[in-house]
């Protein structure tokens, strides 16, 4: 008999993950397989940092750190918030968590109560609407379409508001459109909110710096959004550190302290090692990781080329992250090599098993006509991806 609760029975497993694991299965199996599904930089972290973690160990560096963070890396992170984006934080608005992902299920926590809508402009980052689930928030998909570049429009927004609706999360630049919203597009959000003056944003930044267009824009910007705004960042993307674990928040201080609470009570502080890293990383210029920057701004060119090859994709130009999220819903109801591709998932799986490439359905998104291909590897991978995908499909 299955005793598990109700909270756990109802959550979907992470997509991406879920085909990663399908994709190492048949590697196992001997099968040649490029892994296009992750959302994960393929470079290692920089030298400077490895190195600061190295001399943090040797300083004993060993014990519970602050439940929201040391305070020199929360000074850190005041001064990159003060140099990136302009936003002005003290201490305790600011909360360091086990990556950014926590730093969202602290939020999830601590602002929903059973029965809260979330407003979630599709396509959302995979986590999302299981994050608001768990908290017994409800999610409300609000669908884009790739004509206006997967963004949501002031009035899409204002027609998903309901007496119910406590906030509204989006990710710019957006994992897995890689679209990303410009200061005029988060006005005309935020003229909506004036009229909505109990509904918070979470305005998740992971992917700030790769922005291949520049003129990255932060809703707390806005003086009348920056005490309804949390905004969320982290190290994983920018700086190749997805295995470090380090997310924070600069919000409002009274749920930025609970934030601090809750973490006090399920994991307590980041781990120290990488908490000394990151001080490092975010004292850095933004130049020092201009390398990967180009690198992914070339693969995209690459990518969206070889795709413009195929019959049937239909791709926007991501203007950052490291994501291409072409629609594909031409193939649906066609038989190919006996398969029949009746959606996005069936679509994926036919490429994973015809092409020996791994993508995400664009159903882990919110969105039922695109896959999600990561361009996070090398560009003879992404060339033989394509090509086998173009075979597969002819
Ligand atoms: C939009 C977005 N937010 C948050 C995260 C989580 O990042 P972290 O590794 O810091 O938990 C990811 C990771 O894929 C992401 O794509």
């Amino acid at each position: 008999m299955n005793q598990l609760s109700d909270r756990i029975n109802n959550l979907s497993t992470s997509a991406t993950l879920a085909m990663a694991a399908k994709a190492r299965e048949l590697r196992a199996e001997g099968k040649d397989i490029i892994g296009l599904s992750l959302g994960e930089p393929d470079f290692n972290t920089p030298d400077f940092i490895k190195d600061a973690a190295i001399e943090a160990i040797n300083q004993n560096y060993n014990s519970y750190t602050p439940v929201d963070g040391y305070v020199d890396l929360k000074e850190a992170i005041i001064n990159k918030f003060k140099r990136d984006n302009n936003l002005s934080y003290t201490l305790p608005q600011i909360v360091v968590s086990t990556g950014a992902k926590q730093s969202l299920a602290n939020i999830a926590s601590v602002m929903l109560n059973a029965g809260d809508e979330v407003i979630l402009p599709c396509p959302y980052w995979v986590s999302y609407s299981d994050i608001v689930k768990l908290s017994d928030g409800v999610p409300v998909e609000v669908q884009t379409s790739i004509d206006n570049d997967f963004k949501m429009t002031a009035e899409q927004l204002e027609a998903a508001i309901t007496p119910k609706t406590k906030m509204i999360w989006y990710s710019s630049p957006c994992n897995p459109s890689g679209s990303v919203y410009s200061k005029e597009e988060l006005r005309a959000l935020a003229d909506v909110l004036k009229k909505h003056p109990n509904i918070y944003v979470v305005s998740d930044e992971i992917y700030e710096h790769i922005n291949f267009k520049g003129g990255h824009f932060s809703m707390a910007e806005f003086d009348d959004m920056y005490d309804r705004t949390i905004t969320v960042n982290g190290v994983s993307k920018a700086f190749a550190m997805t295995g470090w674990r380090i997310g924070y928040v600069g919000a409002p201080d009274w749920i930025a302290r609970a934030c601090n609470k809750i973490q006090g009570q399920v994991t307590s502080g980041a781990n120290c090692i990488a908490q000394r890293a990151v001080i490092k990383a975010l004292e850095a210029d933004p130049s020092s990781i201009k390398y990967m920057v180009d690198e992914f701004k070339e693969r995209r060119q690459l990518i969206l080329k070889l795709l413009g090859e195929i019959e049937g994709f239909k791709t926007n130009e991501p203007e950052g992250a490291f994501y291409v999220f072409p629609n594909i819903s031409s193939y649906f109801g066609k038989t190919i090599k006996g398969k029949t591709i009746n959606n996005a998932t069936d679509f994926s799986l036919f490429i994973l098993e015809e092409a020996l490439v791994a993508t995400v359905t664009g159903e882990a998104f919110g969105n039922k006509d695109c896959i999600r291909i990561s361009y996070a590897a090398s560009q003879d991978e992404i060339i033989e991806a394509i090509k086998r995908i173009k075979t597969a499909l002819s």
